[in-house]
């Protein structure tokens, strides 16, 4: 039978959860996502337990495949993973056999061999944990594909909000940063227009994909009218990684144009929840009087990031399961 001391009643009762991955926000309901973020709440203080485990996934193996480096989705789904008493496998792409030229359907492959139940994985290039998920019989989980999305990112964000603010429908969130190269503000999207928050983006131009709109946000290169009616500011740090050309004249101009210090957050909201996934480039986009001061909710996105990375896993290890994840 499932630990439903672990699970809210309410999230057991609903459970309506029926894929086999979790691939990004762009194809969940808006039910989809309220059902992660309640299983998500449930597992919460298993964390504040002086024993941090439950047995819900006991005799299920997890592997991490990470192509790209990561602290803390890689940590969390780890965290996540053995708080729940499943077996975890790290794997990091540069010290595995795709270095030798094994492609990464062969590795998929083996890994299936050693009977692994649900693969995470990180990838450069958007598309590869959707490419995995059609070949493989374990459940794939999304950590981070390419620009595209990054959906237990989202998640946390969205669980933090509701801990922090009390709902989401209604708010206003700006995200702000660039906007080209995140796959975190695309999750994020996705999710809260799903749930119905409203989103302003705002960046510098060159960091502004066009047609921005279609994904039903508002754009605005303001930006202290982008703060100014903000209840939630998601600040995100430039991805040089991203960029074959650098798209700002500077990290110095930048700042001055679009990092939040301390003065530029007079124009916010006295109640603004300040948010950033991390890593934070301090001096950048966020100052540290910003990214240290009472609106930040950094770290506590950190935290949330192991709730949801178990209802992840828990949900997905049930649909494989017909439903019964934690059937022992
Ligand atoms: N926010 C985030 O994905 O951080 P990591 O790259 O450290 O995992």
């Amino acid at each position: 039978m499932p630990d439903t001391a672990v699970i809210a009643p309410e999230a057991v009762q609903t459970a309506q959860w029926t894929k086999k991955d979790l691939l990004g926000l762009r194809e969940l309901s808006a039910d989809e996502i309220r059902l992660l973020l309640a299983t998500a709440e449930s597992f919460r203080e298993i964390s504040l337990r002086p024993i941090k485990k439950v047995p819900a996934l006991r005799g299920k193996t997890v592997v991490n495949l990470f192509f790209e480096p990561s602290t803390r989705t890689r940590t969390s789904f780890e965290l996540a993973a053995k708080r729940l008493s499943a077996d975890i496998l790290n794997i990091a792409a540069s010290t595995s056999s795709m270095t030798k030229g094994e492609t990464i359907l062969d590795t998929i492959k083996n890994l299936e061999a050693l009977k692994v139940d649900i693969i995470v994985i990180r990838h450069a290039a958007a598309g590869v944990p959707q490419m995995i998920a059609r070949h493989a019989r374990a459940s794939v989980i999304n950590a981070g594909d390419g620009a595209h999305e990054h959906p237990t990112q989202a998640l946390l964000d969205l669980l933090t909000i509701q801990e922090k603010k009390g709902r989401i429908e209604g708010l206003q969130v700006t995200i702000l940063g660039d906007l080209a190269h995140s796959r975190v503000a695309r999750s994020n999207i996705w999710g809260l227009t799903k749930l119905g928050a409203p989103v302003t983006v705002c960046g510098p131009p060159t960091l502004m994909p066009a047609q921005m709109e279609q994904l039903g946000v508002t754009v605005t290169f303001d930006v202290n009218e982008a703060i100014r009616h903000a209840d939630v500011l998601m600040l995100l740090r430039i991805q040089h990684e991203r960029q074959e050309v650098t798209l700002v004249p500077s990290l110095r101009e930048y700042r001055l144009r679009y990092g939040i210090d301390r003065d530029r957050l007079k124009f916010a909201k006295p109640d603004v929840l300040i948010m950033h996934p991390g890593p934070i480039n301090r001096g950048v986009e966020i100052d540290s009087s910003v990214a240290d001061g009472p609106h930040s909710v950094i770290l506590d996105q950190v935290t949330n990031g192991v709730a949801v990375r178990m209802a992840a896993l828990y949900l997905v290890a049930g649909a494989s399961n017909g439903g019964g994840a934690a059937d022992e």
